[in-house]
C-alpha cells in the first residue's frame, strides 16, 4: 500500500497516519509558513498544534498526524493555510 507525495510513492503500514508514513520515509517537513517561509512537519503529533497541515486529494488543511494513510491518496505540500505549494 502506498500514497503519492511530491510525485513519489510513500509506503505505509495499516493504521499509520500520513505524517507517520512521511517521517518513516525520511520526509521531515511538508509545509512552509505563510510568514517567513519556514519548514513545518510533525510537532505535537496529536492534532493540537496544526504544524502538520497538508493537502490531501486536493483538500488543504488536513492534519497529517491524524489522517490515516490510504492507498492511492494524492498528498501535496502547502504554504500557510490552504494554498497548495
Ligand atoms: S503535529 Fe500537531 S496537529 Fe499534527
Amino acid at each position: 500500500m502506498s500514497f503519492t507525495f511530491a510525485g513519489r510513492p510513500v509506503p505505509f503500514e495499516p493504521e499509520q497516519s500520513v505524517g507517520a508514513a512521511l517521517i518513516a520515509t525520511g520526509v521531515l517537513s511538508w509545509r512552509r509558513t505563510r510568514f517567513g517561509n519556514r519548514p513545518r512537519g510533525l510537532y505535537c503529533g496529536i492534532g493540537v498544534c496544526q504544524d502538520c497541515l497538508i493537502t490531501i486529494d486536493g483538500r488543504p488543511n488536513q492534519r497529517a498526524c491524524l489522517v490515516p494513510a490510504a492507498d492511492g491518496m494524492q498528498v501535496a505540500t502547502q504554504i500557510g493555510n490552504g494554498h497548495a505549494g
